[in-house]
């Protein structure tokens, strides 16, 4: 099966709120990615293969230095198959190339090993506050 991966690649509303659904189990939404997207993240990485999108993470970033993964999400019939960790490498890449020094992420930890172990994140200190 053929696979595309593309950075700030065009992407239908439908389709990430549904992968987003699927992957943190929820009803669909209909909210606006793409003018989100637009408005506020340095990009955003989608992968496809034949049947649509399989995978999509975005990097929201500070306008300076600081890069942040948001929504990492694989489609549940294309998991652990690498597709996530791509993702991550091409956000890593691409956060790079547009002259940010830190790329930062936030995750539950059951997922301290896809996210240290095959994406290459370190541990460090952070903090969290919920607003609502
Ligand atoms: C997390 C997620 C993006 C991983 O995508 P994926 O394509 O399946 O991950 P990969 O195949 O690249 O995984 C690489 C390695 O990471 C680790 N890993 C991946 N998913 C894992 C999980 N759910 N639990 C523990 N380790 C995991 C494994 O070591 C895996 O290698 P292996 O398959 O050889 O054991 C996917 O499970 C997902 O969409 N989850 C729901 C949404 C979510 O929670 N996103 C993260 C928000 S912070």
């Amino acid at each position: 099966m053929t696979m595309t991966w593309e950075w700030r690649g065009t992407v239908r509303n439908e389709e990430i709120n549904e992968l987003h659904a699927e992957g943190f189990d929820h009803v669909p939404a209909a909210d606006d990615w793409t003018e989100r997207l637009s408005r506020l993240s340095l990009g955003w990485v989608t992968a496809r293969d034949d049947e649509g999108l399989v995978g999509f993470v975005n990097v929201i970033w500070d306008g300076h230095v600081h890069a942040f993964i948001e929504d990492t999400l694989v489609a549940h019939r294309a998991r652990r198959q690498g597709i996530g960790k791509r993702l991550v490498a091409v956000a890593e890449e691409q956060s790079r190339a547009a002259g940010c020094e830190w790329l930062h992420v936030d995750f539950d930890d059951h997922l301290k090993s896809f996210y240290f172990d095959a994406c290459g994140f370190r541990p460090t200190s952070a903090g969290l506050m919920q607003l609502r």
